[in-house]
Parts: C-alpha cells; structure tokens; sequence
C-alpha cells in the first residue's frame, strides 16, 4: 500500500509510523487519519512487528492539531461525526493495540497530537517539546479522548488547568507531571524510542497484551465520559463562538468570544 501522508519503517521487529505533512506541522486531516488506521491494522495483524512508535516529520512538530482548515465549516452533525469517527479509526485503535505504541514527541503535540500522543502506551519527548490542548481558543474543545485521557495522566486539577487555560507546557514540566516518561535531545528522541521498543521486542508478546488488556480494563469508567465528549464537541460547531475562533486562527489574529 503506497501511502500519502505517512511513512513506515520497519527495524527488526519496531515498526515507525511518520506523520508526512512537515509544511501544515503534520495536522490529522481526515486522509492521514485514514491511512493511519490502515497500518495500526497491519501493524497489529503483522506477528513479526512487536512494538509501535508514532512520530512527526521535521523537528518542529509532532503533530499540531487535528485540521483546523478541513473543519473549519462544518455543520453539528459533521462535528460529532469527526469526533466518533477519530476515536474509532484512530485514538481507540492506537490504544486497544496488541503491541505496545510509543509515542516521540519532537515538537509541538496540540489538540489533536497530544491527544494522539496520549492514546500511545507511553511517551517519550524532545527537549524542544510543547504540550496542550489549545482547542478552547477555537470555540470547540478537544475531541479525540483529550478530555478523559489527561485527566487519567495528570490528574483532574492539572487537566483542568491545561484544558481551560489552552496554555502550553514544556517537556521538562510535561515529564514532571507525568504526561511524558523521559526527555531527551531531539537528535537522540527514534534512538532512545527504538532502545526500549527493542527490549520490550525481546519479552513474551502474548503476555504483553494480556498486560495492556489488563491496565485499560482498570480505565473502562472513562467510556461514559467520551461518549459525552463527542456530543459536547459537536455541539460548538454550531455556535458563534466556533465561528470566530476558526476564523481567527485562519485569518491569523487573536479571536474575541462572546459566549454564543
Ligand atoms: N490545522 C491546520 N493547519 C495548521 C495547524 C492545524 N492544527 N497547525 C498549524 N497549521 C499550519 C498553519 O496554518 C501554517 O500554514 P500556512 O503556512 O499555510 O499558513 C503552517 O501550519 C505553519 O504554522 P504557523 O502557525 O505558521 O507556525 P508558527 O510557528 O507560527 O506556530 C503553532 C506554530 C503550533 C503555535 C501554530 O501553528 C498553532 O497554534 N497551530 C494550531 C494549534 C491548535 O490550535 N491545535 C488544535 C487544533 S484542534
């Protein structure tokens, strides 16, 4: 399968997942979504791959977002369809793997790419790192999981801080907090990644996912709460708020809400 916004390689028995979309800081569109649930399959069916990791091209961003630009004008209907098909395709995959999936952070992770990165099994980020979810100041809040998956990783005080406030955190307070297990400088980020996906590809795989079976099961509570996230964030698609803040951010200038 020649694929478009993504490429795969396969070392040993590591499988790297790129996100190619370098110039829009690799932004989930629906077509990398889509081709990203593609290889998770084969990745997942594939008894020679063992270990996942998920990075972003170039050394700027991990990924900065879902699509702004593809979402912009989407209609309540369209916004809750955009949420559920996410979770289905793409963050729920990446979490009920059979292997382990690490994700190398080496850059921005927003909205959409840190919510990406937080469906990953564990996390692992570059010294230039930047974490949040700024979906607030768009009139829309996130809607890949963010809301129920920070919260698991933080705690619900710093979940709510960082979802409120829509404001960045560094690697060296995202590691402090949990959110990323390890900081290193970005030349040595695949490196340290495949280090640790080689010696997880050295233990028992059935065992392996009867222990990621077993550690999600213990989140299955979050269920209910991302059913309630799909509906909420398709709900701001129909408000003026969504409106102003797309609109801004496309026209490059800071938006003013008026809670409508
Ligand atoms: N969706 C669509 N396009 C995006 C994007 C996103 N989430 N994030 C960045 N881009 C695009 C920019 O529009 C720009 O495209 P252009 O060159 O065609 O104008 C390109 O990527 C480079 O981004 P730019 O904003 O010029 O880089 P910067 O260094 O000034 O700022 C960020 C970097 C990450 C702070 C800024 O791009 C940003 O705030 N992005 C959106 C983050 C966000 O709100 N994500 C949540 C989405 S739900």
């Amino acid at each position: 399968m020649a694929y478009s916004f993504i490429s795969i390689d396969q070392q040993d028995a590591v499988l790297v997942l790129t996100i190619q979309r370098p110039d829009q800081l690799n932004a989930l569109n629906k077509a990398t979504i889509e081709e990203l649930n593609l290889a998770l399959n084969e990745a997942d069916q594939n008894t020679s791959i063992r270990c996942v990791i998920i990075t972003g091209s170039g050394t700027k961003a991990f990924v900065a977002g879902a699509d702004i630009k593809e979402f912009a004008g989407f209609s309540v209907e369209q916004g809750e369809a955009l949420s559920r098909d996410g979770h289905n395709l793409l963050f729920n995959r990446v979490e009920n793997m059979s292997k382990p999936v690490i994700a190398a952070v080496n850059g921005f992770a927003l909205g959409g790419g840190l919510e990406l990165a937080m469906s990953c099994h564990f996390r692992y980020a570059s010294e230039n790192a930047k974490l949040g979810l700024p979906e607030v100041t768009l009139g829309v809040i996130p809607g890949y999981g963010g809301t129920q998956r920070l919260a698991q990783l933080v705690g619900k005080g710093k979940a709510m801080e960082m979802i409120t406030s829509a404001q960045m955190i560094g690697a060296a307070e995202a590691k402090e907090w949990g959110l990323v297990n390890q900081v290193v400088p970005q030349e040595e980020l695949l490196n340290t990644c495949m280090t640790i996906a080689q010696k997880i590809a050295t233990n028992s795989p059935r065992a392996i996912s009867a222990a990621l079976r077993s550690v999600l099961s213990g989140y299955s509570y979050a269920e209910s709460g991302l059913n309630t996230e799909i509906k909420e964030f398709g709900e701001c698609f129909g408000t003026a708020d969504f409106k102003e803040g797309t609109t801004a951010f496309m026209e490059k200038r800071k938006p003013t809400f008026e809670g409508k």
